[in-house]
């Protein structure tokens, strides 16, 4: 697998504004969950992302226009506010303090939270992988097996995603990994196919086993905390939400030691959209601590198979508030959850989540 080691095109990972005018600075305090803070001194009009990147302060970013979330933060003192403009977070998140850091100034001084360790944002790297499979797994949903080419490694975290370059574009497209560390260099990703949507026209039409693809990461700020195992985990997933949930539960399953109590809410709209129930119910068999519930939004109820919304079923049973929660999904599902966990006494702060937005 050596002779495809060739000269790969950088990945656009820039696009920031530069600094916007010459004024005041101001002091921009970043404390990460471990406990360490850094201090930033940032220009009127600059972007906090940028001043943190030119400080070489580890900030989870990727597509630097506020589309991915990568780069939330919550601000707990000063004023710093986001331009005006295209930007994901949810209102929810919004009245919550969360910025994007990708789009924020600060007019004063300002501190942030950032929900991740100094260190954990390790840099982005490039790699060439092989087609494995390409496997339908439901109407709307490809599962996409990678191996990495030799000469090519990419550590992540369980719950980070990668970007693929789309074969025969220059877009690059965002998936969350399904398969583990463990599991390297092979690399799962579940993809929703959309009908117009770019790769799903490669899936679709032109992608074959052994074709290689091109690809960066790993990004994002979603990923597995680490917790004591008596802290039950709750999971919600959307759709191709599940994939980063996939990696979770088999990287706690293949810990040693004693399992957290998992209770996986898994939702799709259709009867026909469901896909991997075989696998859930094994990794049930393989860690008896773990739960899942499975719903369709539309249709009848089967054994198993619950009518209405994966929030819904998440507080189906006893909630405990010392709870971690990992959220997953289209945005409105992820804001739907994160309102009712916190109404049932989740911290904020235990509350993870990443949007699944379709590219354009
Ligand atoms: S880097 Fe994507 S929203 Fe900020």
């Amino acid at each position: 697998m050596t002779d495809i080691a060739r000269p790969i095109a950088p990945v656009p990972l820039s696009g920031g504004d530069g600094p916007a005018s010459s004024g005041a600075v101001h002091t921009v305090a970043l404390h990460f969950s471990d406990g360490v803070e850094r201090v930033l001194q940032v220009a009127e009009g600059e972007l906090v992302l940028d001043a943190a990147i030119a400080a070489g302060v580890g900030i989870s970013h990727q597509c630097r226009s506020g589309s991915c979330t990568s780069c939330i933060a919550r601000l707990t003192s000063g004023s710093a506010e986001m331009r005006s403009g295209s930007c994901s977070l949810l209102a929810s998140e919004k009245a919550a303090g969360h910025r994007l850091l990708c789009l924020t100034e600060a007019s004063g001084p300002a501190s942030f939270t950032l929900p991740y360790g100094s260190t954990s944002i390790g840099a982005a790297t490039e790699a060439q992988a092989f087609i494995n499979t390409i496997e339908q797994l439901a109407s709307d949903v490809v599962r996409l097996e990678l191996e990495l080419a030799d000469g090519f490694w990419l550590d992540f975290k369980p719950g980070q995603f990668i970007q693929i370059k789309v074969p025969g574009s220059d877009a690059m497209r965002s998936y969350s990994i399904a398969s583990t560390v463990a599991d390297l260099p092979r690399i799962e990703l579940l993809i929703r196919l959309l009908p117009d949507g770019l790769t799903s026209d490669w899936l679709r039409n032109r992608a074959r086993p052994e074709d290689v693809v091109s690809l960066s990461g790993p990004y994002g700020s979603f990923f597995l905390r680490a917790a004591p195992a008596t802290i039950p985990h709750l999971m919600v997933a959307g759709g191709t939400g599940l994939a980063p949930m996939l990696s979770m539960i088999d990287t706690l399953r293949a810990r040693p030691g004693r399992k957290p109590k998992i209770v996986l809410s898994f939702g799709c709209a259709t009867r026909d959209g469901l896909f991997h129930l075989e696998p859930l119910e094994l990794r049930q068999h393989w860690m008896p601590s773990l739960e899942t519930r499975i719903s369709i939004d539309r249709g009848a109820p089967e054994d198993g198979v619950r009518v209405g919304n994966p929030v819904a079923a998440i507080l189906d049973g006893p909630i405990d508030p010392a709870s971690v929660a990992y959220l997953c999904g289209p945005p409105g599902m992820v804001s739907a959850a994160r309102d009712a966990l916190e109404a049932a006494g989740l911290s904020p702060e235990n509350i993870f989540a990443e949007q699944f937005v379709a590219s354009t």
